[in-house]
């Protein structure tokens, strides 16, 4: 088979490792890709949110299947320009990609699925916002409708961060995305993310993680694209995993395929989990970053097999091998980030790191210059290792992180700190 992996993030370099690793990929091409990817993989330069563009690239390579990696081509219907077109595409169409795509789409959903998460309203007007934060009080969330890169969700302490957030969203801060603002409760609890995969109809769950989202140790500072994670993640027992399956992630796939709007892809369930309760915090209609590094490396070549029998339709008799192990990956980013930050200092000591099933450092932004590393953006490096118990896979990758020369990076040393507790 020849494989196009659309992206060009440390998740994208993980789909292609895992990818590689299977006997049926013949040629693997990943547009744009980064200075890490061309070490596994051919990188292309490629408009990917361009459906026609992708579409023309894939029939002028032969490619048989394409994987797409972030929620921006979803959400521009590239699956779908590329389905009409008779590729084989792993992606949700847009209809099913407005479950990341419209925070308030989603909760509409929720309502008709029964599914349990924060209470809410939806508003187009900020006058009638700023009543409603008044009469529930604070702490409230806010947060603007559509796709805002991560940026779009405002946990307001006072009502004057409140008023703060809608003036800057009504505003026009974030675009058309905060044209409509989504006002939630605040919930409690301890968050999780569930990977499950999904054919149209039938649901198989995949993984669970738990990212670190802020900055500093000790989850303290603002938010990122996340600064570390690991898989499994605990709170993610037997029963509370069921419980997000039968009460949130199938009746949402079921309602999603009344619309007529079947869900076929991945699906990332953010979960808040108090009690033992779960409850949707959020759906991404693709893998995480820096999630996704660590179910890839557990998964391994086997991600190509699913991925097949979910474009196939044939999920009811596919079964995800796990083995009894845990991977933990931390992220190297460039000092500044997730505020400014500088690009092109050089990164040295990669070329004597191992890298085989169990370690690998996924590149997130880097470019090569002058037959050097250098970073390339702000979370730049994802340092990944998978180990019989957590610990040891914790103590793996930060030995890698202290061979690596990079002045001007930096990352957190307590990822997994709540499993390792
Ligand atoms: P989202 O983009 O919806 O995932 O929101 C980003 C982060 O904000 C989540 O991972 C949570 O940590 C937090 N968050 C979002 N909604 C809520 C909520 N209703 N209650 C508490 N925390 C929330
Ligand atoms: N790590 C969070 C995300 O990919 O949305």
């Amino acid at each position: 088979m020849n494989i196009l992996i659309l992206g060009s993030g440390g998740r994208e370099h993980s789909l292609a490792w895992a990818v590689k690793q299977n006997p049926k990929c013949d040629r693997l091409i990943v547009a744009p890709g980064n200075a890490g990817i061309a070490e596994i993989a051919e990188c292309a330069a490629l408009d990917i949110e361009n459906g026609g563009a992708v579409a023309t690239f894939a029939d002028e390579n032969a490619i048989d299947f394409v994987i797409v990696g972030p929620e921006a081509p979803l959400a521009a219907g590239v699956a779908d320009r590329l389905r009409d077109a008779g590729i084989a595409v792993f992606g949700p169409s847009a209809a099913a990609a407005r479950l990341e795509a419209s925070k308030a789409f989603t909760k509409s959903i929720c309502d008709a699925a029964g599914a349990p998460t924060a209470a809410y309203a939806h508003f187009k007007d900020i006058d009638a916002a700023k009543a409603y934060v008044h009469a529930q009080g604070t702490p409230i969330v806010i947060k603007a409708d559509g796709l805002a890169a991560g940026k779009g969700v405002i946990i307001a302490e006072t009502a004057d961060q409140a008023m703060d957030a809608l003036e800057h969203m009504f505003g026009g801060s974030f675009g058309a995305a905060g044209a409509e603002v989504v006002i939630e409760e605040f919930m409690t609890g301890e968050e999780a993310s569930f990977f499950v995969l999904c054919d149209g109809e039938t649901v198989l769950p995949l993984g669970t993680a738990q990212d670190h989202k802020r900055v500093g140790e000790g989850d303290t500072g603002p938010n990122t694209g996340g600064m570390g994670a690991y898989s499994p993640a605990p709170v993610m027992t037997p029963d509370v995993t069921q419980a997000a399956l039968d009460e949130i992630v199938k009746p949402t796939m079921a309602e999603m395929a009344r619309r007529g709007t079947p869900y076929q892809g991945v699906l990332f369930v953010g979960l808040m989990i108090e009690d033992g309760k779960p409850r949707l915090v959020e759906y991404n209609v693709r893998f995480g970053d820096p999630e996704c590094q660590v179910l890839m490396m557990r998964l391994g070549a086997q991600v190509l097999d699913l991925m097949q029998a979910v474009v196939e339709n044939r999920l009811e008799g596919a079964q995800v091998n796990w083995a009894e192990d845990h991977a933990l990956t931390v992220v190297m980013a460039a000092k500044g980030y997730p505020g400014g930050y500088e690009k092109g200092a050089v990164i040295r000591g990669l070329d004597a790191l191992p890298e085989d099933s169990s370690n690998m450092v996924f590149h997130a932004g880097t470019a090569r210059q002058g037959g050097e590393y250098i970073a390339a953006g702000g979370r730049v490096l994802a340092v990944t290792a998978r180990a019989g118990d957590l610990e040891t896979a914790q103590r793996r990758v930060y030995d890698m992180v202290d061979r690596i020369d990079w002045p001007e990076g930096f990352c957190r040393r307590d990822i997994g700190w709540r499993a390792l507790d």
